[in-house]
């Protein structure tokens, strides 16, 4: 028997398969498909302080084997998951992490605090493209990614999770500036800001103009990413980027995550991280594989 359970900087999970912030709620739709105790961790939508409506439609746009998001960070708000959604997620035996988003260093602080030691992680969303003040600004410097990092870790109860994003030049040096500023692991890669245009009324598809884009379109700058921050920093790695089957969490772990989350595959297919965890065991134990962190970082070079 092969042994698919990972600790992710004390977060103990039972197999390496997360599901994505954003694309997942909070776990509520996909109970009904599944028993939610089936996966190793849910990530839940990005949480800001007070509540928020989002962008304004249209905020989703097809693309060639992705899909663009202009969701503008919908969610409501940290009280409201607190008091009516974490209690729903807490009846199942599966890792919570909540992604949280502020427009100021002191938003995320206070959230911080006001989630406490209630769930077993906090993923620092410093990467969300589809706001316009904060979010992705924090993420593109390593200066503000080390500042908020370390505000943060300092009044954080639980691990703590920095959410990178794709849209630098050098993700290694943003990587070993959330490291250094205390973060107790990575997950990477948030969207990859994108644009697309109506022809016939040559406008933007989206009221938000540009948006993020993922799905298996962004999977190669993914496992890219992936490799290039394991090289760089000592804490774990959650990867994600297009995952959507047990093949492609395979190459994040070759590649060097320790954990991976699946994102848009939800969309597709509801069993999709499900079908992943069940395939991934299968892959270790066909090829006598002892523990699925034999594997990380294995990729020969
Ligand atoms: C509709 C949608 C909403 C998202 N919302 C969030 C969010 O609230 N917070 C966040 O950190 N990432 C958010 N993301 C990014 C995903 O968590 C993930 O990083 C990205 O989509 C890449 O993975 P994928 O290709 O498997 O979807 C969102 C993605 C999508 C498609």
């Amino acid at each position: 028997m092969s042994n698919m359970a990972v600790d992710i900087a004390g977060i103990r999970m039972k197999n390496p398969v997360m599901t994505a912030s954003g694309t997942y709620g909070f776990g509520r739709e996909y109970g009904e498909y599944f028993d939610l105790s089936l996966l190793g961790g849910i990530v839940v939508k990005g949480l800001t302080l007070k509540p928020r409506e989002g962008n304004k439609p249209p905020r989703i746009a097809e693309t060639p084997a992705g899909i663009l998001n202009s969701v503008g960070l919908q969610n409501p708000g940290v009280e409201y998951f607190l008091e009516n959604e974490l209690p729903f997620l807490r009846k199942h035996d599966v890792a919570v992490i909540a992604n949280i988003a502020g427009n100021t260093e002191e938003e995320y602080c206070a959230m911080t605090e006001k989630l406490g030691a209630s769930v077993d992680g906090i993923e620092l969303n410093i990467s969300c493209p589809n706001v316009k003040e904060g979010g992705v600004a924090f993420g593109t410097r390593p200066e503000s990614v080390y500042r908020i990092t370390q505000r943060v870790k300092a009044c954080c109860k639980v691990p703590l999770i920095v959410k990178l994003s794709p849209n630098v030049t050098d993700i290694r040096e943003i990587a070993l500036s959330a490291e250094e500023g205390g973060a107790d692991a990575l997950s990477l890669i948030n969207t990859l800001l994108g644009m697309a245009i109506d022809i016939r009324t040559r406008r933007p598809i989206l009221s938000n103009i540009v948006g993020g884009l993922s799905g298996p379109a962004v999977k190669p700058v993914a496992v890219r990413m992936v490799w290039q921050v394991a090289q760089a920093v000592k804490i774990p790695i959650i990867g994600m980027g297009g995952i959507t089957t047990w093949e492609d969490a395979v190459e994040f772990i070759l590649a060097g995550a320790d954990a991976v989350s699946v994102g848009t595959a939800n969309f597709g297919n509801p069993f999709a991280p499900v079908e992943i965890a069940g395939g991934l065991k299968a892959y270790l134990e066909a090829n006598e594989i002892g523990a699925i962190g034999d594997i990380k970082g294995k990729v020969m070079i």
